[in-house]
């Protein structure tokens, strides 16, 4: 037991490009899974660091910094800030936010690059790079648009087709154009490194087939793209933002995003750990890591990443998971900024509660790679017959009929007949059911046995009535008290501003996890003031945000 308090925790989110602002789709699959994780976790008494980044360099960056007419330094200033700020206000609870341009990350990045070359994992060849000579730059990634070389879809960067998910280096790209004019570039010579992929295939292979905790359907995917070949990967860009290549012949180089900023999990949480006085390294490498994403990176995260810890002999350890979910649609389309149907996250925390947001989505999130609708009817319907009408009911009653009914003060128990005895049981069983769902990152299964379990709640209720007598009801106030601190404990790692009114209503700590099934509120205890947990929402609201996306 002591053992397993112990257990140290690493989560990761995808980091977010310091480029625009956050909106409900990255929500989804890569924030809010974590942090219900870490929440969770700590209140289980787990030693957790969870981290994450801006994600600063790469060429649309730069692109985007030149069309604001602001350094680079100063646009990803910005959104990391930005950024931050509206994680913090959906109560996303990192231990620490930091930067892909640390002086730590850029230092852990040419210590990789150096081993790695060093192993012969990494060779430099002469290749033809597009260049526009109307520009005058090189062109890598989303400086070009083309045609993908798999799947023959248009309008692709030359780094990656987001129809087919397949990451390709810059040659490949069928009908190249200028992204910035629009002309057709031409072929220069430049000096390039890169990462043999292919000389780690096997023991990439070996990693993805003996890690069960892996899911399943991601692995398949990802052993089949090994099977058809790896390429190898180009790791290097002509353009002067970026981590600097450590070599004097590489001057004026840098290193493809991707080869820089998954790094910055390890760097960051690292830095964090020495600067809390612990060992970062050691932590590291005796935690469980846990690194969330969205289906769009798959490629990255169980190719490039895992190749280039192992290419480092492990030295820094791989991840155990990497949860992985789907993309969210909006009223059933695909979200897209420029054509209006699109929701940022601070819009949408100006209009309702963080914590609504994070149970609706929580609710219709599975751990799968399938795509997931917000839909504002279902959000109404959701929000109001499950978290009003069922949790905020339940809770409400049980402090408010204390209130009435014994002044605000646990009555004594009498002898528990059998009702009582059976919603004890339930009371005492249901954390450890729901610690196991959340602990195989079913969070949204989790979810509903807490809901079940708050049905159960007003069912009790509603069978032993204590708003009908005066006497005789100590059973029900005593336990239903004490039932609205363990359901108080099992949400707070999914509504965690709630949770926190809740326990200043009951005037409690609301305790660690395992003591969710203890009854701690005592007789004679006094408790605080009930309020109204959750407003329901109005159709009005609905209508509002419905006719918003149409205009
Ligand atoms: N910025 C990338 C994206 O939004 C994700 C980076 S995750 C990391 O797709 F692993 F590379 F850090
Ligand atoms: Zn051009």
């Amino acid at each position: 037991m002591n053992g397993k308090l112990n257990k140290k925790i690493t989560i990761t989110a995808a980091l977010p490009y310091a480029n625009g602002e956050i909106h409900l789709g990255h929500i989804t699959s890569t924030y809010l899974p974590p942090d219900i994780f870490a929440r969770y976790s700590r209140s289980k008494g787990y030693d957790v660091a969870f981290t994450c980044a801006s994600d600063d360099f790469g060429t649309p960056i730069l692109i985007e910094a030149e069309k604001a007419k602001k350094t680079p330094e100063e646009h990803v200033a910005f959104w990391n800030k930005r950024d931050y700020e509206d994680f913090t206000a959906l109560g996303i609870s990192f231990d620490f936010f930091y930067k892909t341009s640390s002086k730590e990350n850029i230092k852990l990045v040419q210590y990789f690059f150096t081993k790695l070359y060093e192993k012969g994992h990494i060779y430099k060849q002469n290749i033809i790079q597009q260049y526009c000579e109307f520009d005058r730059k090189f062109l890598p990634d989303r400086y070009i648009i083309g045609t993908c070389p798999y799947c023959g879809a248009e309008k692709q960067y030359s780094d990656g087709c987001e129809n087919c998910g397949r990451a390709f280096t810059q040659g490949e790209i069928k009908n190249p154009k200028c992204a910035i004019c629009g002309r057709t570039p031409v072929q220069k010579t430049s000096l390039h490194y890169f990462f043999k992929l292919s000389s780690l295939a096997s023991k990439l292979k070996n990693w993805l087939t003996s890690n069960e905790r892996l899911q399943s359907e991601v692995k398949n995917y990802v052993l089949k793209w090994i099977e058809d070949g790896l390429r190898d990967w180009d790791i290097t860009r002509d353009i002067s933002w970026g981590v600097p290549i450590p070599l004097e012949e590489a001057k004026g180089k840098v290193f493809y995003g991707w080869f820089d900023n998954h790094l910055c999990y390890i760097s960051t949480t690292i830095f964090h750990l020495d600067n809390t006085g612990r060992n970062g390294k050691e932590f590291w490498n005796s935690s469980e890591i846990y690194h969330y994403i969205g289906k769009d990176i798959i490629y990255h995260h169980y190719l490039f990443l895992p190749a280039m810890r192992l290419g480092l002999q492990e030295e820094y350890k791989l991840p155990d998971y990497i949860p992985t979910r789907g993309h969210l649609l909006l009223q059933g389309k695909k979200f897209s900024k420029s054509r209006g149907w699109y929701i940022g996250l601070k819009e949408f925390l100006a209009k309702f509660p963080p914590d609504y947001l994070r149970f609706y989505l929580t609710r219709i999130t599975p751990y799968d790679q399938s795509d997931i609708n917000f839909d504002w009817d279902d959000f109404d319907a959701k929000i109001n017959n499950e978290l009003v009408a069922n949790i905020g009911n339940f809770l409400y009653r049980a402090l408010s009929l204390l209130q009435s009914k014994a002044g605000g003060i646990v009555p004594e128990p009498t002898k528990f007949d059998d009702a009582d005895t059976k919603f004890a049981e339930k009371i005492k069983s249901i954390a450890s059911i729901v610690g196991r769902q959340i602990e195989q990152n079913e969070l949204d299964k989790a979810l509903k046995s807490i809901l079940e379990f708050s049905s159960s709640c007003n069912e009790y209720f509603q069978h032993k009535a204590p708003w009908k007598q005066n006497v005789g009801n100590e059973n029900c106030l005593y336990l239903a008290i004490n039932a609205a601190r363990t359901l108080g404990i099992l949400l707070s790692p999914y509504i965690p501003f709630s949770t926190q009114k809740l326990a200043k209503q009951l005037n409690v700590e609301l305790g660690k996890w395992d003591s969710a099934g203890e009854l701690t509120i005592k007789p004679k205890y006094e408790i605080g003031k009930p309020e109204i947990l959750f407003k329901k929402i109005e159709k009005e609201q609905i209508q509002e945000q419905k006719a918003k996306l149409k205009s």
